[in-house]
């Protein structure tokens, strides 16, 4: 019987290991690359003449059986030739994707890349919460036109043609006889107007005055009306109103202070201060010392003003009032300058 020539041993174990382990991490590093910077790394780094590790692959095959070299020589070719191919493919990978996709061809089990999401802007932020408190004590929120009639403006709010009050809501005029309402009390008349008692609603929207602009004053800002009209409203249900939705909007223990002051369609009218949420009401910068802030105007509705709808002033009473927005966000955030709100600058928006 003969034997089977002895074949030459196979290609030792640690040698294989290493093509393989090195044909494994090449392929890792070029996955990772993520520029042609990169990838020079890599190809100096696995293909350099000088120093490459398929380099010294090659030089370690001096160290096998002259039987075995020939195999081990061929593995090393085939694998410095896919090392080139895979390299060349990612160049092209890379250069086709530009920008944020070359981060998902380099890896699609990655999670994509978060876009950038804004947000609802602080006054908006500021409305919401207004609506949202005043909706619990039963105001609906409902909106009026910006453009108004000089007599939704003016004449229906008690405010006559030569009445000197016209300076203090004076606004911008349109040409063609319309007007940018200085005020949300307009939206007053268009909800009495449009329905009978009882009413209870707040009129969130943006209002136009030709005002110098500084830091607490601007041509163009919120506010928020509220009316309630039905019999028996007294100026304690406005006091208790009030009283309750500033403690929603700013926090429970802030108090609500009323001063008497002068609006035509108000009767008895006042400007209303809550207390300093910096200082509780012992003074700071914030409050310039006082301990409180003024935030809005209210009163009851004049009589006048609920005849001009046709209303019977006898038989149903009410209050209105309205906010200055932007001053109450100044004041529940501690922002110093009304501008702020209008500059669109991010570093400022994204604090709230
Ligand atoms: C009024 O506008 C009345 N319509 C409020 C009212 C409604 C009173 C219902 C009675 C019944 P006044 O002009 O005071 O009132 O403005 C109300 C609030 O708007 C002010 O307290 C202030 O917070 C804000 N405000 C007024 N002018 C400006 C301005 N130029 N820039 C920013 N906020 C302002």
């Amino acid at each position: 019987m003969r034997w089977p020539k002895p074949r030459a041993p196979t290609l030792s174990t640690p040698l294989t290991s290493r093509i393989e382990d090195t044909r494994a991490e090449a392929l890792a590093a070029l996955q990772a690359a993520r520029s042609a910077a990169d990838l020079e790394k890599v190809r100096v780094e696995y293909l350099g003449r000088a120093q490459g590790r398929i380099r010294d692959l090659l030089a370690a095959l001096k160290g096998l059986p002259a039987a075995q070299r020939p195999e081990a020589g061929a593995r090393i070719n085939a694998l410095k030739e896919a090392l080139a191919a895979a390299l060349a493919g990612r160049a092209a990978e890379l250069g086709r994707a530009e920008g944020p996709g070359a981060r998902a061809l380099a890896d699609l089990t990655q999670p994509g890349l978060a876009r950038p999401v804004g947000h609802l802007h602080v006054i908006t932020q500021t409305l919401e919460a207004l609506t949202e408190v005043f909706g619990a004590l039963g105001f609906s929120a409902v909106e009026g036109p910006e453009v108004e009639t000089e007599r939704h403006n003016f004449d229906a709010l008690n405010i006559p043609k030569d009445h000197p009050a016209r300076d203090s809501f004076d606004t911008f005029f349109l040409n063609c006889g319309l007007l940018l309402r200085s005020h949300t009390s307009p939206a007053q008349v268009r909800v009495m107007e449009a329905q009978s008692p009882p009413v209870r609603v707040i009129v969130p929207g943006r209002v136009y005055r030709p005002d110098a602009v500084d830091a607490t004053h601007f041509y163009c800002f919120h506010q928020c009306e509220g009316l309630m009209i039905d019999e028996g409203v007294s100026f304690a249900d406005l006091r208790a109103v009030l009283a309750m939705a500033m403690e929603g909007v700013l926090g429970p223990g802030t108090r609500t202070r009323f001063r008497p002051s002068y609006f035509p369609f108000t009767e008895p009218s006042a400007e209303v201060d809550v207390s300093c949420l910096f200082c509780q009401g012992s003074g700071c910068k914030v409050c310039k010392h006082s301990g409180w802030v003024e935030l809005l105007g209210a009163g009851l509705v004049n009589p006048a003003v609920l005849e001009a709808v046709g209303y019977d002033a006898e038989r149903y009473t009410g209050f209105a009032f309205g906010i200055g927005v932007e001053r109450l966000a100044m004041f529940r955030y501690g922002i110093n300058d009304i501008r702020l709100f209008l500059e669109n600058d991010l570093r400022f928006l994204e604090q709230f």
